[in-house]
């Protein structure tokens, strides 16, 4: 087989900034070996997150100048909204600035005290929406999906039978809807299979539970369908999105992920009532229902992407250059966890750097790194965003320690992985250097964000 490219020519560029190591460490202690506090310009490639960080098509350029910005009934908005239904098969679509902004609105109306909300396994911004309303959120990934070593098709699967479990012991009136995420980016971007999808609406459907889809990655969980689910690999992508969502009562779908844009979201429905309380609320938080915290032109950009995603060469492409890089690391000996995600590769901290105790943060020792020696900008997602600390003021660790390396839509070429894979493999050589971190200062919630290190 050829080689898969890139099925895009570059029109525009941006430049990148190159740094040496020396002045990369000066930048490190300055943001106090915290990468978030690092500005943009001084990371050579940047891997922190695929969310909003993509490339527009020339078409969506054009979208943008095309936008119409009436404050009611732009024709954007209808276009925005056409294509959405189509893709969807939902009734009432809602605009939002972002992902978090319709699961701001969905909880609020639907959350509280008493409440619990399941899913495959909440993102941490659905977490704390619904946390925030007051309610409970209950993750119930399959025991496949919590092994990081072993390889499957679908680790990104809900656990229908601790699901029905659940139900029964919280009561289905306590549970004002059920959430599966595609793919499942906290499990490691791994994807959910139709027949999940299919068995968690029929058990939700038994208790009179409304189904909503997490969207944002629906597209490449729809080509992971495509590849690996049995009599799927005849059927169009197109087809594929249809039926996940025909198995959907609603979704929340942050647009800065497969609808390939800067900045977007949505709330679909099917219940009109819940709709109209939504809209109320939009109005006062978001904007008018038919802008909905966006510019025309975003609607606009928005609609087209949702086409492009569909495009089953990009498909292709946009998982196997994932893919290539976790191939390479793996057979280099780099502990990734298995297999390669959609949108991203986790590097396993734990066994990258065993020497190095869980509470002197590997994770955060490994993203150093990889920022010191070549300029790569990448999350830990471990003890330092997930850690909590007991009575005793002793750190409960998460339960793995990552390192995500989030590859943004369209934006890097084979070239650039390829170095990652080398500054990578090379920070693999040379583990036995790396030290652990201690925190300096934390705030109270989200400490990952603006948390200060200094090295043990
Ligand atoms: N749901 C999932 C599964 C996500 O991955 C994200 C964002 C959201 C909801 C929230 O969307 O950012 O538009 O408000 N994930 C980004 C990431 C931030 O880096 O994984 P948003």
């Amino acid at each position: 087989m050829k080689t898969i490219i890139e099925p895009f020519k570059i029109k525009s560029i941006e430049p990148i900034n190159f740094t040496t190591e020396r002045e990369r460490e000066a930048y490190l202690r300055k943001a106090y070996y915290n990468v978030f506090m690092l500005p943009a310009e001084e990371v050579l490639i940047d891997l922190l997150t695929d969310s909003g960080t993509s490339a527009m098509s020339a078409r969506q350029w054009a979208g943008i100048m095309e936008g119409d910005e009436a404050y009611a009934g732009a024709k954007s908005f209808y276009r925005f909204e056409h294509k959405v239904r189509q893709l969807t098969g939902l009734k009432n679509i809602i605009p939002t600035h972002q992902g978090r902004a319709a699961e701001k609105i969905l909880f609020t109306l639907v959350g509280g005290p008493g409440k619990v909300i399941p899913n495959n396994s909440h993102f941490d911004t659905t977490r704390a929406n619904i946390e925030f309303s007051g309610a409970r959120a209950v993750d119930l990934p399959t025991s496949e999906g919590r092994d990081p070593d072993l390889i499957a098709d679908f680790k990104g699967n809900m656990d229908v039978p601790a699901l029905e479990e659940f139900i029964k012991k919280t009561g289905a009136s306590n549970i004002p809807l059920c959430m599966i995420t595609v793919t499942n980016n906290s499990g490691g971007g791994q994807p959910v299979s139709m027949q999940n999808i299919r068995e968690t609406k029929e058990l939700c459907k038994k208790y009179g539970i409304p189904l909503f889809l997490d969207a944002c990655r629906f597209a490449e969980n729809a080509y992971f369908i495509k590849m690996r689910e049995n009599g799927y690999s005849v059927r169009s992508v197109k087809e594929i999105v249809s039926e996940m969502f025909s198995y959907a009562d609603g979704a929340t779908m942050s647009a800065k992920k497969d609808a390939i844009v800067n900045m977007g979201g949505f709330l679909a429905l099917n219940d009109d009532a819940l709709t109209t309380k939504a809209r109320n609320l939009l109005i006062v938080t978001e904007g008018f229902p038919t802008y909905g915290g966006l510019a025309g032109r975003d609607l606009e950009a928005i609609a087209q992407g949702l086409d492009e995603v569909l495009d089953e060469n990009y498909l292709r492409y946009r998982l196997r250059s994932v893919e290539y890089l976790g191939e390479r690391l793996t057979r280099a000996g780099v502990p990734i966890l298995q297999p390669p995600g959609g949108h991203a590769i986790y590097l396993n901290a734990k066994k990258f750097l065993p020497h190095i105790p869980v509470h002197d943060y590997p994770g955060e020792s490994l993203v150093v790194e990889l920022y010191r020696r070549g300029g790569i900008r990448s999350v830990e997602i471990g003890s330092v965003m997930f850690g909590t600390y007991d009575e005793n003021k002793q750190l409960v660790p998460a339960r793995m320690e990552l390192v995500r390396l989030a590859i943004p839509r369209r934006v890097y070429t084979q070239s650039h992985i390829d170095y990652v894979i080398e500054v990578v493999i090379e920070a693999f050589e040379h583990r036995n250097e790396l030290t652990g971190y201690r925190i300096t200062e934390e705030a109270p919630m989200l400490r990952h964000f603006t948390a200060k290190f200094e090295k043990k």
